[in-house]
């Protein structure tokens, strides 16, 4: 028989991708997502239930008919510049809303949680590659409110045996290969996608923010992986849960790419022009944000399998022009 797993959020992005490689492995995943900003089409691998995180008595409902075997948490707001304008809305519904999914799984007894966790809960790195001991400060509601479920996630596993995996991505990017899914953010605020955007459109160029970093061609330096890749991780994640303690885990390629690396591989893989604004840098961007991945190895035998950007690219292009 297979096993369910609830997967919040998974209309969205990276939920939707790790319910395909769910049921490439066996297992049913079972989407709750309210389609705030996930996509009804984007489920196809397991039932979709409308609703919201926050809904204790349908989340009892779900634990009783589906008995999932574990969750895996996307659910969450994720745009850092709406979290700095609102944060009450971003604290409601990423921390109050996982609190309420947490006490649903200890009042049924299911035990494995996997976590969207989130690069922004070091804040301003002090060194590179970021390894999980880094401090954690972050430097945005977005990332606060992700920081304090980490909390919560220590005291429910001490409190009530809750085994965790905080999954800590840095950014996500790229689309299903197979081309049945893709990131469709509104707003969307992710560099790929918006450069991609501007290849489309050139009457509507992307802004560089900032030129004058103390990187190799002075653009800020991110660490890019696939969302598949994420998929994967998540997964694996869930399995090393069935025989192991709790961990937070960075996931990233390990290497990063400039704005402009980015741009360049744009060109290549679009063949447009794509000129962008070059602009003043924006407040709290870090020069570089690069992961250390060597836990992910050690603990869950994880390693990316796209790492050249240029692939990446390509599938996020494809999906953006699908039939
Ligand atoms: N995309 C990235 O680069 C990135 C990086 C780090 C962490 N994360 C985290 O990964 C997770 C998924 O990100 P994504 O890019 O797929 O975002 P997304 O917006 O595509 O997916 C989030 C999904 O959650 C749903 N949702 C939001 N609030 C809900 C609620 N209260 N009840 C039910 N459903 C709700 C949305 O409708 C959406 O489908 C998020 O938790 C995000 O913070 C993303």
């Amino acid at each position: 028989m297979t096993q369910n797993i609830l997967v919040t959020g998974g209309a969205g992005f990276i939920g939707s991708h790790t319910c395909k490689a769910l049921a490439a492995r066996g297992y049913t995943p079972i989407a709750l997502d309210n389609l705030s900003n996930g996509h009804e089409w984007a489920v196809k691998w397991g039932p979709l239930i409308k609703g919201d995180i926050s809904d204790r008595a349908l989340l009892d409902r779900i634990f009783k008919e589906y008995n999932p075997a574990g969750v895996i948490h996307f659910a969450a707001f994720i745009e850092v510049g709406i979290s700095v304008r609102n944060p009450g809305s971003f604290y409601r519904n990423n921390t109050c809303g996982t609190l309420t999914v947490l006490e649903a799984m200890r009042d049924h007894g299911c035990e494995r949680f996997v976590f969207s966790s989130t690069a922004a809960v070091y804040g301003m790195p002090h060194e590179i590659p970021l390894t999980e001991t880094h401090p954690q400060w972050p430097i945005n509601p977005y990332g606060w409110s992700k920081f304090m479920v980490e909390r919560m996630l220590e005291d429910f596993s001490s409190a009530h045996g809750l085994r965790f995996c905080a999954l800590r991505y840095f950014n996500a990017a790229g689309a299903d290969p197979e081309c049945e899914i893709g990131e469709a953010h509104d707003p969307e605020s992710h560099l790929i996608p918006l450069v991609l955007r501007a290849a489309r459109h050139p009457e509507k160029p992307i802004t560089v923010f900032g030129t004058d970093y103390d990187t190799p061609d002075g653009t800020c330096i991110r660490d890019y992986i696939h969302v598949n890749d994420l998929a994967d991780a998540h997964i694996r994640a869930l399995d090393y849960l069935a025989g192991n303690d709790s961990v937070a885990i960075n996931l990233g390629t390990g290497t990063g790419n400039s704005v402009q690396e980015i741009i360049e591989a744009a060109r290549e893989v679009t063949g447009a022009a794509i000129e962008p604004n070059l602009g003043i840098r924006r407040a709290g961007d870090p020069p570089r944000l690069v992961a250390d991945r060597a836990l992910a190895r050690e603990k869950l035998g994880w390693e990316p399998h796209y790492t050249g950007i240029i692939e990446t690219i390509r599938h996020a292009w494809q999906w953006m022009n699908r039939a």
